[in-house]
């Protein structure tokens, strides 16, 4: 995800612009910019690829000043090269913007703006934001006003950083969605994406909050609400060192990026679907009504969760596209001498696209004529490279091994693709415009439960942590995820945990089952829930220890089970997405209480680039 870092203040600012884009690296991007004003205007630098790019440029310039801003960019709209490299100007070269996140109304804005003679140089949403500012100030408004009155004509979710050359001394920040905080310091204020690049300058923090902007000169820093009304906020003390402060305050990557997955689903969503015309739009997938017409089947290739992902994507494309889908490990697909023709469309999912097995897979399916699309997490890699068309997941580098958001934003993008498939074919406007209305409600309901059921499941892995196997259950849409549960408690707890089909469990692992095995299943209100119960009953009757994933206030569920973590509701195809997210929390208080390593399990790799 980008980084941003804006400075004013006494000190030399492009090494502390540099800096601080290198305590944001770790959050992943393919190039980097920054804007310097000083005596010659606004002078900006920019890069494809790493910030060594960047720097070499900068020592050919020999760039001074004390006010500016920095960015690495995490590209979502346009292509990673070093013209859509942030910062962005408008046409006067004046108006500077770095910006992370999405602004979804772009496209209307753009046209208006290009209609009024603004020029654009880039493919960015962001570079509208410039161009609305200097179409008020040119009418004579001042920057700060003209920031006020653009912030309000924006839709999405982004964090912002605007200068005006012309006025220089005065930054503005703000903040819809993406993380943003001011650091106070002394003669200087520095505001950026998370706090690890402010640590060398101050520890007084404000964070800024949904719909706050902040306006920032050397003495001081103003914070207003989204009406313009002042807001006063003592600033927080942060004692946090340089690791902490890259794990936002979080214990361990893992957590962190559990917690991180209502931002991420939401933007792998934003941008790509249009609830009036009830329109998905990819920009890098290139699937035309005639391109699926001539699909006869789907072969999904992938490993390890992103495995699990593209079972659940079985579930949700079959039902919109009527046709075959098969899922296949990559390390046997390439061996089972699969049936592959030019009617095969063939989905690498891969969280990283580097890993061997999957690519190989595709390879061979490339190799034999087939369609390849890849769901993927990382601009430019391995997968994406030799795909005709990419759906790439907005989830933001994950750095736990155990993999979690970029699971849940996979199981986004099969949902995406399944709406898609159902536009191509021409289905009925109605289910698609529900389904994209409650595909919007997921990432509150995911920060529901993340407020609700945390601490619950917290005592819960306390109660069950010294249990030495665990059983995970569930049907249809939800078996994928009693595996991918099983998954993530074997990886970094280290206990053995099988996941299995609820009604499959009668034929073998249900003698497994006595007072000492815990058993998690998922019994939401899907058209076999009465069987799931069934199921549950008979764990019951051998005196199974029950936890169960249920919708909200389900009273049935509660009298037959020893624990119940509920969820809110939401339509069949989305639920995974949420029942998810108590495995997740389950496995990972189960392994800190056990004292494992949760961000690196023994013997594991985040990504496997051998066979
Ligand atoms: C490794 C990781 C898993 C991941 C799998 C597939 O085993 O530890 O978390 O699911 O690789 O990775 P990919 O990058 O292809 O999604």
């Amino acid at each position: 995800m980008c980084g941003i870092i804006g400075y004013v203040g006494t000190r030399d600012v492009v090494p502390v612009l540099i800096g601080g884009l290198k305590k944001l690296e770790y959050r992943g991007y393919d190039s980097a910019g920054i804007a310097v004003v000083n005596g010659n205007g606004v002078e900006v630098v920019r890069a494809e690829g790493k910030l060594s790019n960047l720097e070499a440029k900068l020592d050919d310039r020999k760039l001074h000043g004390s006010f500016g801003m920095g960015h690495t960019r995490w590209a979502t709209h346009g292509k990673p090269n070093e013209n859509n490299a942030h910062p962005h100007r408008d046409c006067t070269g004046q108006v500077v913007v770095i910006h992370n996140g999405i602004i979804e109304n772009f496209l209307p804005l753009k046209q208006r703006l290009q209609k009024a003679g603004h020029e654009f140089k880039t493919e960015t949403d962001t570079e509208v934001v410039a161009h609305l500012i200097e179409e008020r100030i040119k009418g004579g408004t001042k920057f700060v006003d003209a920031v006020r009155q653009t912030l309000k004509e924006l839709e999405g979710h982004f964090a912002l950083v605007m200068i005006d050359g012309s006025e220089p001394g005065t930054i503005v920040a703000a903040k819809q969605g993406p993380p943003l905080v001011v650091g106070l310091g002394e003669n200087e204020n520095i505001i950026a994406s998370d706090v690890a690049p402010l640590l060398a300058y101050t520890r007084n923090i404000i964070y800024l909050e949904d719909g706050e902007y902040a306006i920032a000169d050397q003495q001081n820093v103003r914070v207003f609400d989204k009406n313009d009304n002042d807001v006063t906020r003592p600033p927080k003390k942060i004692l946090w060192d340089a690791v902490m402060a890259e794990k936002e305050g979080y214990r361990h990557y893992m957590l962190k990026e559990i917690h991180e997955q209502p931002r991420a689903v939401r933007d792998t969503f934003n941008g790509r679907m249009f609830e009036e015309s009830a329109q998905i739009y990819f920009n890098d997938l290139q699937l035309t009504a005639d391109d699926w017409a001539k699909i006869k089947k789907v072969q999904v290739i992938a490993c390890g969760t992103s495995w699990h992902a593209g079972l659940v994507g079985k579930f949700l494309l079959e039902d919109a596209a009527r046709i075959p889908i098969e899922v296949d490990y990559g390390s046997e697909y390439r061996y089972r001498n699969p049936i592959i023709d030019g009617s095969t469309l063939v989905i690498g999912v891969t969280q990283s696209g580097e890993t061997a097995d999957t690519i190989a897979g595709m390879q061979e399916a490339k190799r034999q004529g087939a369609k390849l699309i890849t769901i993927c997490n990382v601009i430019g890699a391995a997968a994406t490279r030799m795909s005709d068309g990419v759906i790439y997941t907005n989830a933001g580098p994950e750095i736990g091994v155990a993999s979690t958001k970029a699971f849940t934003t996979q199981l986004t993008a099969f949902y995406l693709l399944s709406l898609y498939i159902r536009e191509l074919r021409g289905e009925d406007v109605s289910v698609r415009k529900q389904g994209m209305h409650e595909m919007r409600m997921i990432p509150h309901r995911i920060e529901h439960i993340l407020k609700h059921q945390e601490q619950h499941i917290e005592r819960l892995a306390h109660k069950y942590a010294n249990s030495t196997d665990f059983l995970f259950l569930g049907r249809g849409v939800h078996y994928p995820i009693a595996l991918e549960g099983a998954l993530k408690l074997k990886e970094i707890s280290y206990i053995h945990a099988e996941g299995y089909p609820a009604g499959e469990m009668k034929h073998g692992p249900i003698a497994l089952i006595d007072e000492n095995l815990p058993v998690v299943a998922i019994a939401t209100k899907t058209p076999v829930y009465d069987k799931v119960v069934s199921n549950l009953q008979e764990v019951k009757a051998r005196d199974g220890k029950l936890i169960v994933i249920c919708d909200e206030g389900d009273e049935e569920i509660a009298k037959l089970a020893d624990d119940v973590i509920e969820i809110p509701h939401t339509i069949e195809p989305l639920q995974p997405i949420l029942s998810v997210v108590p495995t997740q929390l389950l496995a990972y208080y189960i392994a800190l209480r056990l004292g494992k390593d949760v961000d690196q399990p023994r013997n594991l790799a985040k990504s496997v680039t051998v066979e």
